[in-house]
């Protein structure tokens, strides 16, 4: 059994194992799985798909849970995040964690270099430069090769146990690798950093944007925000990624250089940056330093700068450390990505959620290599504290170098100013009053607001609300600015001939869109819920509120105390929910709904008539729109039974990607086939 060099090994039946077999296939499943975490973020060449991999990690996992006495805590299904924690406990680090002495100015590394050399009297030091990479310093300790703990930096000395959230980073791994027969250290302490990539960071944000609550300013204080939460389970679905760059401590093993030590770390999983660069002099330091510079923009993660380390450990011994910092490394800042430009005016955008974010309309200007011509100003609040007016001057920077944003105001004398801005108290799309919450200020229009009706529509139609296809933004744009969609409602009494009208569309494409959208009539009250677009209900949220009430009906008539009392709402989601259903219009929009023939199927009929009882259903290769759990509960919800194995009994057989041996079995004994949309079809028509 070797999952490392044939992960689509097909599995036997668990009820069919003995303990013997479960712990050589538990063994086997650990290594495969280390294997290709190896391969896939330590060389970035990963040799299977996704759900390969997703399929050998389920197996595992269930083979856990059968055999529990097989269990470990270095188990790649660890990494799963553990109950959540009242305050996180201090840990003394086994070495000084050091900062770094920085420099701005390219005087002051030429300066560093000259006493290096001066000191050592060395002609010319061999450099290590690595990114400086912009997020969270921790230290990561392995006993006997295994994970032990993960500590923040703190104040050098001492830190946070943060072991629980580390864990749950996939680059991190919980054994150290090690070739056949090679030792690993019996003792290991590594430092690293944690950050979260540029792309991930944005879809985060815009993510807790839409659920209303504040984004993280850069991806330095999310990856730093989310390495601090007491609950390890939600840092689990984060992110985050990790790249090691130094040895604190070691037992049983030397290494005469840094570039030895960055060549080793990955073999033993330990991922390092492939920006390391080994330069013989620091005129060749100083030309990477400015390739990388130039290349910052196109990095997938944020770097501030440099770090430029002197590669020989002897000469770093030599050399020494100040209290809080070494003499051999130095931070070599990159200049700050700011610019200079007139703010023109301050305009009010209205987002789908309803927010009102003041919008920084600006001369265009280039900073690092982009143009800005506008920048968030987030909050009333922050257009104060900045104290910035039309026609000021400001410096812009893109904030994470993500999102551009308005640093500071930048005084002029005597120069007459624009007036002080204040949010404005109706909606400047629809006229509607506006309300506060927090620092942040909404319109109270709900769904007929048209600046959010396009993001609404969207939203509604998104494939995990209504799911209908072929509504995308600019078929919805074109729909509000003819003003044949004036709420979701209206969708329903789009006829073709309407569409026709549409640019870009003819008869066939058409009667397509008619076709999804009159398809799109019937959803569960948990879809229909979620599609509404109500601030702070997600996904989740929406399954939790119709779990316990059942019916839209029971859901729109709660007061606000009891939708308090449902487990994970809280105060902040039931007002937003009571707030929704008690807005007239969202009431119109509602009944509008139901008139236009929109069915909402509670979710309790629906599983106790059981429609699937007695089915058998087996899944093979890897799905798309479910997780291995999700089909398994969606089947069993509606009284079916997912088992393992196809046999003669077996109803279904649903095929995703890459279908193992599973297949040939279900066709041998004519049980019926169904991908995965037509499984969708199925479970969602029950
Ligand atoms: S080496 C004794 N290498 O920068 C050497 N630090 O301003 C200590 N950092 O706290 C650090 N990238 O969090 C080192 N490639 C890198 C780094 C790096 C980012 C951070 C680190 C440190 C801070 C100092």
């Amino acid at each position: 059994m070797d999952f490392k060099h044939d992960p689509k090994n097909d599995f036997k039946s668990i009820d069919d194992l003995d303990k013997k077999e479960a712990e050589k296939e538990i063994k086997a499943l650990r290594e495969g799985i280390e294997y290709h975490n190896y391969l896939y973020y330590v060389k970035n060449q990963p040799k299977i798909s996704d759900s390969t991999f997703d399929r050998l990690f389920k197996r595992l996992q269930e083979l856990e849970k059968a055999f529990p006495e097989f269990q470990s805590e270095i188990s790649p299904t660890q990494k799963i995040g553990a109950p959540p924690v009242d305050r996180l406990k201090k840990i003394k680090h086994t070495v000084t964690m050091l900062s770094l002495n920085a420099a701005l100015e390219n005087k002051e590394a030429q300066d560093f270099d000259d006493f290096i050399r001066r000191n050592t009297g060395q002609e010319k030091i061999t450099y290590v430069v690595e990114p400086k990479f912009d997020g969270m310093s921790v230290e990561i300790v392995y006993e006997g090769g295994h994970f032990k703990y993960g500590a923040t930096r703190g104040d050098g000395q001492t830190g946070e146990d943060v072991s629980e959230n580390i864990k749950t980073i996939r680059a991190v791994p919980l054994r150290l690798r090690s070739e056949e027969g090679d030792e690993v250290p019996s003792f290991l302490a590594v430092r690293g950093e944690v950050f979260m990539p540029k792309k991930a960071f944005q879809e985060l944000n815009k993510k807790r944007i839409e659920l209303g609550d504040n984004p993280f300013a850069n991806p330095r204080n999310a990856a730093a925000g989310t390495m601090r939460q007491l609950d390890s389970k939600k840092v689990a679905g984060m992110p985050l990624d990790i790249y090691f760059y130094e040895i604190l401590s070691i037992e049983g093993m030397e290494f005469s250089s840094h570039w030895e030590v960055l060549h080793q770390l990955p073999e033993w999983g330990l991922k390092i940056d492939k920006d390391n660069r080994r330069c013989e002099s620091f005129q060749k330091a100083e030309r990477y330093r400015d390739e990388l510079n130039q290349r910052r923009d196109e990095l997938e993660y944020e770097i501030d700068g440099i770090v430029i380390k002197v590669d020989n450990h002897t000469i770093r011994e030599q050399l020494g450390t100040r209290q809080r910092s070494p003499r051999w490394a130095l931070a070599w800042k990159f200049p700050p990505k700011k610019e200079v430009t007139t703010l023109e005016d301050i305009v009010v955008q209205v987002g789908r959620t309803g927010m009102l974010t003041p919008v920084a309309l600006l001369q265009p200007v280039e900073v690092g290599g982009v143009t800005v011509s506008r920048a968030t100003l987030h909050n009333e609040d922050e257009v104060h504290s900045k104290d910035v007016r039309p026609r000021d001057k400001v410096r812009i920077a893109r904030a994470g170098d993500v999102i551009p944003e308005v640093v500071e105001r930048i005084k002029e004398r005597g120069k007459k100013r624009g007036k002080k801005f204040f949010m404005p108290d109706e909606c400047p799309v629809c006229g509607s009053e506006v309300f506060k919450e927090g620092a942040y200020y909404f319109c109270s229009a709900g769904l007929t607001c048209s600046a959010q009706l396009i993001g609404h529509i969207l939203h509604y139609a998104s494939r995990n609300a209504m799911n209908i296809e072929g509504m995308g933004e600019k078929v919805v744009k074109k729909l509000v600015d003819r003003e044949l969609v004036k709420d979701v409602a209206d969708l329903y009494h789009l006829s073709v001939d309407d569409l026709k009208t549409l640019e870009g569309f003819a008869q066939k494409s058409a009667e397509n869109l008619y076709q999804a959208i009159q398809g799109a009539q019937e959803a569960r009250l948990d879809r229909f819920l979620y599609a509404l677009g109500i601030r702070h209900v997600g996904q989740h949220v929406a399954r939790v509120l119709a779990r316990e009430f059942n019916t839209l009906n029971k859901l729109q008539k709660a007061e606000e105390d009891e939708l308090q009392e449902v487990p994970e709402a809280g105060p902040q989601i039931a007002r937003s929910v009571h707030h929704f259903f008690k807005q007239e219009q969202n009431q119109k929009v509602l009944e509008r709904l139901q008139e236009s023939g929109v069915q909402v199927k509670p979710m309790e009929t629906r599983a106790m008539s059981l429609p699937l009882k007695g089915k058998k259903f087996v899944f093979t290769g890897g799905l798309d729109q479910y997780t291995r759990d999700e089909a398994r509960q969606t089947v069993e919800d509606l009284g079916g039974r997912a088992t393992s194995s196809v046999s003669k009994e077996t109803d279904y057989l649903v095929v995703g990607e890459e279908p193992g041996s599973k297949l040939d079995e279900a066709k041998k004994h004519h049980v019926k086939i169904l991908d995965e949309g037509e499984f969708k079809k199925l479970v969602e028509k029950l």
